[in-house]
């Protein structure tokens, strides 16, 4: 008997299908990493975490925040980024896939609705699939589709809570979400709005805060913030009133039942937050790689590319996605093809991340290496 055959078929599948995954250890340029502002790397950091450890913090947190695990420096992480961004309360999980979990299997209840965005994280998706609260998408982007939505549900007796969820920034495809317009739609429907600023924190906003500014303090507005992706390190950070902080300690099962982060992680979310805020010219020197690459890439299929670090070239076809990154890597760019299901059938791409790690020397070259191999897969 094969007890293993269910999987090799269904590897098998993948691989017929072209979307069979493999995991590559990073190497030449780096184009595909959400390490925007180079900080995974970053001498200053390394430094602080040096001196952190010879000081004695912790690397281990040794358990639960509620059973011996919570260490001074979650405490003063939390209180450090409530400050920062404006809100009464902060939590932090281990990562931002945690805290999205936890946050829609614990804050939605019976009888709410939670519409979120057709091109919502799969994050979002596992944690409602384990709440209380009914759930459903609306189109992406659509603002006058989700007040339709939020309508019907009032006119059919729906009397719970309403639930958003979007990205500030979309991270398959770069464009970025009416926040102005969703926040007042979350307003005067007394909902609440989440938003996952996973790839905008760091990289816009004032002091690094990102796409939310001051919708970010609103008291029906939570935000999460992860610090794995331009902050240089790992974990997610929630903003939030202080009441819906207590019930996460009380009731949240992945905040509950997990050991928390080591507090030299805590310490060094903190770090790279400040150490964003204090130093501008990260952000002013991406948007410069920005602007550039608008120029080399322009006359690609960038789908809905909006002003940012993420740059989607639509090649439809798995096969001819990987193809064309395959022959890149080949050539010293560490490029990556996505696929679906994390990118809709007849999408597949290339996504093409612009990060400090590189120069412009690099994103002019990658550029010229991309149109040539997009003229090879053509003619194949
Ligand atoms: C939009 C979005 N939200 C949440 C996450 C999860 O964050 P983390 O990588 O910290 O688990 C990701 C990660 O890819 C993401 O892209």
């Amino acid at each position: 008997m094969d007890r293993f055959k269910p999987y090799r078929d269904q590897l098998a599948t993948l691989e017929k299908a072209g979307r069979k995954r493999q995991l590559l250890i990073p190497g030449g340029k780096d184009f595909s990493s959400n390490d925007y502002l180079g900080l995974a790397h970053n001498a200053f950091l390394r430094d602080v975490a040096q001196t952190a450890i010879a000081n004695g913090i912790a690397h281990g947190s040794g358990g639960s925040r509620l059973l011996g695990g919570n260490h001074p420096e979650h405490e003063a992480l939390e209180a450090f980024a409530a400050r920062h961004y404006g809100t009464e309360a902060s939590l932090f999980f281990g990562s931002g896939f945690a805290a999205n979990a936890a946050l829609f299997a614990t804050l939605p209840q019976t009888g709410d609705l939670l519409l979120y965005d057709a091109f919502i994280h799969a994050s979002v998706h596992d944690g409602m699939k384990l709440g209380r609260a009914a759930f459903q998408p609306f189109p992406h982007n659509d603002c006058d589709a989700l007040e339709q939505e939020i309508r019907t549900w009032r006119a059919e007796g729906g009397k719970g809570t309403i639930w958003i969820a979007v990205e500030s920034l979309y991270s398959m495809d770069g464009d970025r979400a009416p926040l102005a317009d969703l926040a007042r739609l979350a307003d005067s429907h007394d909902a609440m709005l989440v938003i996952d600023e996973a790839h905008a924190v760091g990289v816009f906003g004032e002091r690094g805060i990102g796409l939310s500014g001051d919708l970010g303090r609103q008291e029906n507005v939570i935000v999460l913030r992860t610090c794995g992706k331009a902050l240089g390190g790992e974990g997610g950070l929630l903003t939030m009133p202080m009441v819906l902080r207590e019930f996460f300690i009380n009731r949240a099962r992945p905040f509950i039942f997990s050991t928390a982060p080591s507090p030299l992680t805590a310490y060094l979310a903190q770090q790279a937050i400040a150490y964003v805020a204090d130093n501008p010219s990260l952000q002013a020197d991406l948007a410069g790689h920005i602007a550039f690459a608008r120029d080399c890439f322009a006359g690609l299929s960038l789908g809905d590319h909006q002003d940012s670090q993420i740059f989607p070239i639509i090649l439809g076809e798995d096969r001819i996605a990987v193809d064309v990154a395959t022959l890149l890597q080949g050539q010293g760019f560490d490029v990556r093809a996505i696929r679906p299901p994390t990118v809709p059938a007849g999408t597949a791409r290339l996504r093409i991340s612009l990060t400090l790690n590189v120069t412009q020397d690099d994103i002019h070259n990658l550029s010229t290496a991309l149109h040539a191999a997009l003229a090879q897969a053509e003619a194949a």
